[in-house]
């Protein structure tokens, strides 16, 4: 009988040598007449230990992490074909502390299964929400996503129920659905493994929504930086279509439904939605005025139901336990769970799934274990390049929508960056104009040309010249820029920037005062 030993495949184990490791297990394997069968999973989330390498024995799934393909031969000689001991030996997965505290709904299949078997997907409860959905009458579908009290993870947090429940009622002759997997977000990586550990599960939403607001067609927008992602998603659609899953009469829908995978160009504006579904009909990715709302006139006018991969993949779990089962997990206004992606310096970065209501400091300190440098924290930015820096003093703020609301800062895509003491904040807060600058589509004048001069401003109380001046002239920029701007992403600059400025006031100083404290 072969042994199964799991490598992931994930974008993550790849940069660190996965292949390599693959090699080695085989060359091994054979010159001791040793048979293994190798599984390509889905990464766990615990990158400071990919490749983490598992091998299946009678009591569970061991894990010997980081491997490096020299350490093949000795992981052999200390018998990890039986769970054997070894210096990189990391005990059973499933005992790990890291994944005993999580509360996996989204992720709970991701790092377990092979991501190309619909056997593997099937065994692990996949499909069972499309079958109950299509048990249902579309409406009651679109009650359950709205009864489970799911958000938009994409970032604005949107009820997804409302949404769904516009473009079921939108009268037309066409509808489309599709996913934002844009993940533009610095520190994010939730779309990607799910891409790459788990495709079945967004198509399987996909296929669900479509059902619901009466879609027939799906396209998955990709950001072009993701080519495993891609190289996954094409093969898991390619999949799905042959066993019937998706397709002409799937399930023996009365409507077929099938999806396409669209790559961006690199443009991170191409997350927002409406320039995505520009960019989607084959045209720049310029950002549209809203009304229309997409839901009611969308991709080529058609009624369009867009979501984030996160929110459509919470979806099967929905539908297959029910709406009041996932709104039961979370806190106030957020239902459900979150994949927050913890990033920067960091001991232990990685993907961790909780109920709404966890700390920041349990997330970086329990999960992550602090900084990677062994320096104190000084600032975290959840969110994105457009959320907020926070400081050490708040890392006992919940994760939820409205907590991080009431405290000007955003939850956004799930995205915790951490810094240590030597950041500079002023050089964040100038960052974060030089961002807006170079992603800005150009349309509206507070961002294409407000993010310019807030560089330019920065770079100014960064020499210390004229600090209080510059600093109220930025204050004064924020406010246009929020008030007026298309979009969030002009928008939102001004979030980053002022809580540099406001959390942060002894890194913006005049010359005098900076070189009197070094
Ligand atoms: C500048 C900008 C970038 C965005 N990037 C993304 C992205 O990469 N992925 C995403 O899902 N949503 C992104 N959004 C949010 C989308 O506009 C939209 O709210 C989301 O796709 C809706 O899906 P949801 O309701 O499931 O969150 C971005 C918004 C802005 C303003
Ligand atoms: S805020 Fe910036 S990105 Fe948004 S529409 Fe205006 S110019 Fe374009």
């Amino acid at each position: 009988m072969s042994t199964k030993i799991y490598v992931p495949r994930d974008a993550a184990a790849l940069s660190v040598g996965a292949n390599a490791v693959v090699d080695a297990i085989q060359r091994e394997a054979k010159a001791r007449g040793e048979a293994v069968e190798i599984v390509r999973n889905g990464s766990r989330g615990m990158f400071w230990l990919e490749p983490l390498v598992e091998v299946e024995t009678a009591q569970g799934r061991v894990g010997y992490g980081p491997v490096k393909a020299r350490d093949v031969a000795s992981l052999f000689d200390a018998g990890a074909l039986t769970g054997g001991d070894h210096a990189l030996r990391v005990g059973l997965i499933e005992d790990l502390d890291w994944m005993k505290r999580q509360q996996r709904l989204t992720f709970a299949r991701i790092g377990v299964i092979d991501p190309f078997s619909l056997a593997d997907y099937c065994a692990h409860g996949g499909l069972e929400g499309l079958k109950k959905a299509l048990t249902l009458a579309p409406a009651e579908v679109v009650e359950q996503v709205r009864l489970s009290g799911l958000r938009g993870r994409g970032g604005a947090g949107f009820p997804a129920g409302i949404k769904w429940k516009t473009v079921h009622d939108a009268q037309a002759d066409r509808k489309y659905v599709v996913c934002n997997a844009d993940e533009g977000d610095s520190g994010t990586f939730a779309d990607r493994m799910v891409f790459e550990g788990d495709p079945f599960m967004l198509i399987e939403g996909m296929a669900i929504a479509a059902y619901a607001v009466g879609a027939t067609k799906g396209f998955i927008y990709l950001r072009s930086e993701y080519p495993h992602a891609a190289n996954a998603m094409e093969s898991a659609i390619h999949l799905a279509r042959q066993a019937g899953w998706i397709g002409k009469d799937a399930f023996g829908r009365e409507k077929p439904f099938d999806l396409e995978l669209r790559i961006g160009a690199g443009a991170y504006i191409c997350g927002e939605e409406t320039s995505l579904l520009e960019s989607l009909e084959g045209k720049r990715g310029l950002v549209r005025a809203k009304p229309p709302l997409p839901a009611i006139s969308g991709l080529f006018g058609k009624p369009t139901l867009i979501n984030n991969v996160l929110t459509l993949a919470a979806v099967p779990y929905i539908l297959a336990e029910g709406g009041k089962a996932y709104g039961d997990y979370g806190m106030g206004r957020s239902r459900g769970t979150l994949p927050i992606q913890l990033a920067g310096n960091v001991l232990r970065g990685g993907l961790i799934e909780r109920a709404f209501g966890v700390t920041l400091r349990e997330i970086i300190e329990d999960f992550g274990g602090g900084t990677a440098s062994g320096r104190p924290i000084r600032a975290v930015q959840v969110g994105g390049p457009l959320g907020a820096y926070l400081s050490e003093k708040e890392l006992d703020l919940p994760l939820d929508y409205e907590t991080l609301a009431a405290n000007r800062a955003l939850l956004g895509h799930g995205g915790v960056v951490v810094f240590d003491d030597s950041v500079d904040m002023a050089k964040m807060a100038r960052f974060a104009f030089h961002f807006c600058a170079k992603e800005s589509c150009g349309k509206c004048t507070p961002c294409r040309i407000g993010a310019v001069r807030g560089e330019e401003m920065m770079t100014k109380i960064i020499a210390g010249r004229d600090v209080e001046a510059n600093i109220a002239l930025v204050r004064d920029l924020c406010e246009v820029m929020t008030d007026g701007s298309l979009c969030a992403h002009g928008g939102l600059t001004p979030m980053p920037v002022l809580s540099a400025i406001d959390r942060f006031p002894e890194d913006f100083v005049p010359a005098e005062r900076k070189t009197a404290a070094e």
